[in-house]
Order: structure tokens, then sequence, then C-alpha cells
């Protein structure tokens, strides 16, 4: 093992934009054993008198969910939200078409709103653009918002839920523009669609905020001029325009999968330019942000379809290190890019596509979990405009790339701070000398790093703590300057608190 060198500077007063705190959201559906199986079992030693299975609830608490997106996804373009309320006894058994499996209904709206109360999320809810109709979407937001006093706020009273739900987020529509949504639609066609739900939503209730679904991935034939077109359409009426990627490593090329930010990075900023064009074509003065509300690495091949049976194992991946410093390299482009991404949901929480499974009364953690766990819990206030020197690498894919993906966080009222690197080296460790130049003094608080030697490690049920996030020796700051080692294929957090030197 070589060793290779890189310089980062901090400075307090570059800073890009606040963190939104939405950006640590998560994505739940009715496909697979996300919803039955994984947040709700009745049957499970651990579940508690609502049904939820605490074990679960107690690692996403940890995990600290500040948004939860539900119910769909493909599920949600075929889903008729009045079979998931009222008595459970008395809710349909219906063929779900998205996932070709059995949904009992047994899990609905308000089973969702005790559940986001439980982990301490504020709901996003979607309305069904598929099969579903304008009128049926501003039903929904009259069931959970409106007081009391309509025919809808009167059924939600009449099924136990006096208080409304007072839901603020609101996706209208699911990946409109994949010819495998059931119900797809042509930019034009959409955007005139979501216009009008979003209308009477908001008609209902003015405080909502309304995301408009863009591109289902920067591959689609019709990227961007979607994005452009269904923009013009609707931008009035939203307040987010949906992004969706899933990254995977289909070719075993590993330097060019772990340069992966290169193609996120690029996907924000074309969506980023088609916002300012609308803006500007429209002459608006209205602002639409970015919410990446379907984010994962998926690609190993599980299947996707349920054979019409209930809660079926589907997309049920197991993450290895090299996922997991895609997913770090992930929260640093949220960071990186905070100025425009507002909302940001992880595909999906438990079970499918997710870095949490459950196995009958257990619980499987993989790497991955533990680097979203430290970026949600220490990204705060402002994320820093860093200025990073380090070698490149070469890849594939993306040409040249530094050997270092590097974001900060600075909250100013406290003070504290973080600092997120993800070496992308297979083979060589990075002595990087950090300095602050604002002229505060900083200690490093504490440190943590996700490392190993072989890419393709997991966290087995067997051996289920082979990648954890260990804590680390942190190096003592002199003089603004600290030198810290990172290990080939590694994600370290180091926490900082800075004051003035006069404070
Ligand atoms: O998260 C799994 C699926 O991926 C979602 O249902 C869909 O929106 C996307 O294609």
């Amino acid at each position: 093992m070589s060793s290779l060198s890189a310089k980062i500077s901090l400075d307090a007063n570059r800073t890009i934009a606040e963190i939104s705190p939405l950006l640590f959201g998560g994505f739940a559906e009715h496909m697979g054993r996300c919803i039955y199986e994984g947040v709700y079992e009745p049957k499970s030693a651990h579940a508690d008198a609502a049904g939820l299975r605490t074990d679960v609830l107690e690692a996403l608490r940890a995990q600290r969910y500040t948004t939860i997106r539900y119910p769909g996804g493909n599920f949600l373009s075929g889903y008729n939200w009045l079979d998931g309320v009222g008595p459970q006894d008395q809710r349909p058994r219906r063929r779900e078409l998205a996932w070709q499996s059995l949904e009992t209904n047994q899990f609905g709206t308000n089973e969702f709103m005790g559940f986001c109360q439980a982990i301490g999320a504020a709901p996003m809810l979607g309305v069904n653009m598929g099969t579903g109709t304008i009128q049926a979407a501003a039903d929904l937001v009259d069931y959970c918002n409106t007081p009391a006093g309509t025919y809808y706020s009167d059924l939600r009273t009449r099924h136990g839920y006096s208080a409304p739900h007072k839901v603020k987020y609101w996706c209208v529509g699911n990946e409109m523009d994949g010819p495998w949504q059931m119900g797809a639609l042509k930019a034009h066609e959409y955007g005139a669609k979501a216009r009008e739900a979003a209308k009477l939503m908001r008609w209902i209730d003015p405080s909502i905020q309304t995301v408009l679904c863009g591109s289902s991935n920067d591959q689609m034939p019709t990227y961007p001029e979607w994005d452009r077109v269904a923009l013009e359409e609707a931008w009035e009426q939203m307040d987010y325009l949906s992004m969706h990627y899933y990254a995977g490593n289909r070719e075993n090329d590993t330097p060019s999968f772990l340069a992966s930010a290169v193609q996120f990075e690029r996907f924000v900023d074309t969506l980023e330019g088609t916002l300012r064009y609308v803006k500007a074509k429209r002459r608006s003065k209205h602002e639409v942000y970015l919410s990446w509300d379907e984010w994962q690495v998926w690609y190993k091949g599980d299947p996707l379809q349920g054979n019409w049976t209930e809660a079926p194992h589907l997309a049920e991946e197991m993450y290895n290190l090299e996922d997991a410093l895609v997913v770090g390299q992930w929260l640093n482009v949220f960071l990186r890019k905070s100025h425009v991404l507002k909302i940001a949901c992880v595909a999906q929480i438990v079970n499918v596509i997710s870095w949490l499974h459950t196995r009958g009364d257990e619980l499987l953690k993989q790497p991955s979990f533990y680097v979203f766990e430290l970026v949600s819990t220490y990204a705060r206030g402002q994320a820093l405009d860093l200025w990073v020197q380090a070698p490149l690498q070469q890849t594939q894919k993306y040409g040249d790339v530094p050997v270092l993906d590097v974001a900060a966080s600075l909250d100013p009222a406290s003070g504290d701070g973080a600092i997120f690197l993800v070496n992308r080296s297979l083979a060589d460790s990075v002595v990087t000398e950090l300095s602050w130049v604002d002229g505060s003094v900083v200690t490093l608080d504490k440190g943590w790093q996700l490392a190993g030697s072989d890419p393709k490690a997991i966290n087995s049920w067997e051996q289920p703590n082979t990648l954890v996030a260990q804590p680390i020796a942190l190096p003592r700051v002199a003089d603004g300057q600290a030198t810290v080692q990172l290990p080939p294929l590694s994600f370290t957090v180091l926490t900082t608190h800075s004051r003035q030197r006069n404070g």
C-alpha cells in the first residue's frame, strides 16, 4: 500500500447554503417487504400496540430520518387511498399491478401517520396521477388536512383520527415519464394534469408544498426535455421537481463506480439549469427547488414481481463496502448542492433496496446504514465551500477524478461542524492536511471510519459486524492545521468545534 497526499482548506466565511434538514429523508413503498414485515408486522415479537416493529423503529430513529415519502413509487399509480382507511377488517384485498403482489391494505394513510410520529419524521404523501383523478388527489388533502366539517375530514374523524394530520409535503404522481408506470403520460399531458391537481389541492390547503415528477433518471430518452416541458406547464403550482436515480456496478468496474459522484453532480447541474431556464422563460418570481426523492444503489438483480403473493421478497439488495462509499459520496453531493437540493429520500427504508433488513425477529444493518447515520447526525447548519487539492485517479467512465470526495458543514450558532471524507482509492492511503483559514480556534471532537480492504465485503446474518463505523484516534490541531491519514476504500467523519480567537 502506498500513500498519496492531499490538502483541504476550510473557511467559515465561504458557505454554499443552509443544509435543508429534509435532505435526510426516506422512502417507504408498498413493495415487497418494506411495509409488511418491515415497518408493520403485528405478529412480530417486536410489535407495539399499533403493529409497528419497535426494533425497526429504533434503527430508523438512530438514522434521524426527517421525512418519509409514502406510499410509492410505482405502487402509487394504481392506488386508491380509500382502500387503506377505515376498519381494517373491511379493507379490500387487491391485485397490486406494479409489483404483481397481493395488497391487503392493512396499512394505509392513518397507520402511516402513526409510524411517522413514532420516528419523529414529517410525512410526505403521494397522490395517484396514473389511474387516479385530480378529484381523488384533492379529496386526500381534505381527508388529511381539513380540521373538521367536510365529508372527508368527518370520515377521518369517524375512522378514529379527529386531529388533522397536517401533511405539508405532497408528491403529485410518481415517474410519470416511465412506460412501466400505470397511466404513463406525455410530458405536457402530465404537466397539465399535475398543475390542475396541485391547484385543487392548494385550494383545500394553501399551506402545502408540492413536488412535480421529473425524469425517472438521467438515461431516459426524454431527459431533460420532460423536465422542461412539465415545469413550463406547472411552474407556479410546484415547489420542487423530483429526481430519481439508482446507481450500480453492473460492469464490475469499481474505479468508475467509486467515482459516481461525478454523475450525481451532473444530474443536479442539468436540472438546476432547467429550473433557471423555465423560471426566466415564465418571467416568474416563484422558486422551484430539487427533491431527490428516490436514490440508492440498486443493481444486483433480485426479483421484482411477487407472483400475486403477500409481502414477497423483492429487491432485497445486500450492500457491500463499495456501495457504502458511493452512499457517502451521494450524501456529500447533497451538501455540495444544498443551494438547490432541498429534499432527498433514500429508497427505501427497510428490506426493499435497503441497508436495513429483517428476518423473522432479527435485524441486520448493512455498511451503508452507518454512513447515512453519521451524516444525518452531524451535517448541520451551513454547507462549506471547500478548497480541495487531491491527486487524480483514472476511471473508464468519467476520466480523471480526484481520489478524495469531501464535504463539510458548520453550524454558526453552536460552532459545531463536521467533515465527511471518502477515499476512493482501492490501494492508496491519502495523508490529508486540513487547514482552517478563517482565524477561528478549532478542535477536533470525534472521528469515525468505515474502511476495509475488500470492496465486495458485506455484513451477513452470520457475521453482521464486519463493516461497522469505528471510532478513530484524532490528530491534534496546531496553528489551524491537522493531518489525517485516510486509508484506501474508506469513509471518515470528523466532528469539529470552532470558536473565534477572542471568543
Ligand atoms: O423504489 C423502487 C421503485 O423504483 C419505485 O417504485 C419507482 O418509483 C422506481 O422506479
